[in-house]
């Protein structure tokens, strides 16, 4: 059998312009919310080229929704959708397949489905999104490996959650949607893409307030129809690409991001030396001749990106003294140490907190553990002298577009192989 492994020979300064993609994490909830237009085609422009938009449009296809993907647009006609079980392994493929039954409660009042699987950062339950459909009225349970959901009708109701969830707030904006009279979520998550899905769905015809605020109020509406939709920038993408400028640039620009969504990012870039000018849509950034040591903690949007920990790691390494990572949204999202250790990169870990030495790194044969641990370790061989060999790389290929060619556009020494297993 032969495999993909991605190859990269360290130590290029990049230089040029870099395009940004649209946001996984709104595209993995956009797909799914538009199988609630009862009538009428949704247009959703700017998708990200990723593993999980193809997943997505496969499991419509399963309800008898027509889907058709022309390079970043997708067009999806749920008029004629059915109510099937999903109880299957593309379910299991993702996490955001969570999406789905929120949108399938909303538009069906039933749903059966696989539990969803996606990366392993630790655990990940699902108690806020089912706390919000039973408060919704649904009857939800667990059985054989599959979640049942069925109300014979949605209420609108009070839900407060006892966690900040970025999946559980945009569950309950789809689901409440189609519920009959009023919801009102406290403690909900502010992350743009909540936004950009409260954007689709009132474009679709509902009636959604308070999006990317501490309290969102939803009056439920009969049905929803099609529109077109333009989705944002992916922020982590573009933060992924800012620091491997920050590590390997030179007259590097970052283009077609909202810089706001970027700014925990740029300042912790700043406070490292690195010299970052700020356009309308752009960042232009050179990278410093020295590095300071600094702390990183993630924290919910606005503060630093759990999913940018890992790809920011690898820069620490280039610091003049020891710096600190503390995760605290998935406190073991630490898989790629031991892959970074392999690469001579001296880092200790301790409960949810990572200690980061000045090292010099060597290329090393390495495994991605998931998405961002994928980006880290790309990162790690930009830097890297020697040839870094990347396995697993379809973790990578589910949420970056084109990565491999992007940074061959920026002079980076980097390619595709297939390799045998014997
Ligand atoms: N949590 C619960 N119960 C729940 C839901 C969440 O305890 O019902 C906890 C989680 O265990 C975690 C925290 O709440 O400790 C936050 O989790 P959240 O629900 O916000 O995460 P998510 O919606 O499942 C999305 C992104 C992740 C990103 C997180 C945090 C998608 C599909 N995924 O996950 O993205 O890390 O928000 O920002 O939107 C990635 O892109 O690599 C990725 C993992």
């Amino acid at each position: 059998m032969s495999r993909e492994v991605i190859k990269i020979r360290g130590g290029s300064t990049l230089s040029g312009e870099v395009e940004i993609s649209g946001a996984k994490n709104s595209a993995v909830a956009l797909i799914p919310a538009s199988l609630m237009a009862a009538e009428g085609e949704v247009v959703l422009e700017g998708l990200p080229e990723i593993s999980d938009v193809n997943t997505l449009m496969s499991l419509l296809n399963d309800l008898n929704i027509r889907t058709e993907l022309d390079g970043t647009v997708l067009k999806i006609n749920a008029d004629k959708a059915e109510n099937m079980p999903l109880p299957n392994t593309k379910v299991q493929s993702l996490r955001a397949s969570y999406y789905m039954m929120g949108a399938m409660l909303a538009r069906f009042k039933k749903c059966v489905i696989g539990l969803p699987g996606g990366c392993p950062i630790g655990p990940r339950p699902i108690d806020q999104h089912i706390k919000g459909f039973e408060a919704l009225g649904a009857k939800v349970t667990n059985e054989h490996g599959a979640m049942y959901l069925e109300a014979e009708e949605l209420k609108g109701a009070k839900i407060f959650f006892d966690v900040v969830s970025v999946g559980a707030t945009i569950n309950m904006m789809i689901a409440a949607s189609g519920a009959k009279g009023q919801t009102i979520l406290e403690n909900v998550a502010k992350e743009p893409e909540i936004v950009d899905v409260a954007s689709l769905l009132n474009s679709m015809g509902a009636d959604i307030r308070g999006a990317g605020t501490d309290s969102i109020k939803i009056n439920g509406v009969e049905k929803l129809h099609g529109t077109t939709h333009s989705i944002i920038p992916d922020r982590i993408e573009a933060g992924t690409y800012m620091i491997v400028g920050a590590a390997a640039g030179e007259d590097y620009t970052v283009r077609n991001i909202i810089p706001t969504h970027m700014e925990s990012l740029i300042s912790k870039l700043q406070e490292l030396g690195v010299r970052i000018e700020t356009g309308d849509d752009f960042v232009k950034m050179t990278k410093p001749a020295k590095y300071s040591p600094v702390s990183v903690k993630t924290q919910v949007y606005p503060g630093f990106a759990t999913d940018l920990q890992q790809p920011m790691t690898p820069l620490l390494f280039m610091a003049n003294g020891v710096s600190k990572v503390t995760e605290t949204i998935y406190p073991a999202r630490f898989r790629h140490i031991d892959e970074l250790s392999r690469m001579d990169g001296k880092i200790e870990q301790k409960s949810g907190s990572a200690l980061i030495f000045p090292s010099n790194l060597k290329g090393a044969d390495v495994y991605a553990s998931d998405l961002r641990a994928g980006a880290c370790l790309l990162i790690s061989g930009l830097i890297a002298e020697g040839v870094t060999t990347i396995h697993n790389v379809n973790h990578i290929d589910r949420g970056y577009t084109d990565i491999v060619k992007k940074l061959q556009t920026l002079g980076a020494d980097i390619w595709r192989e297939e390799i045998s297993d014997h």
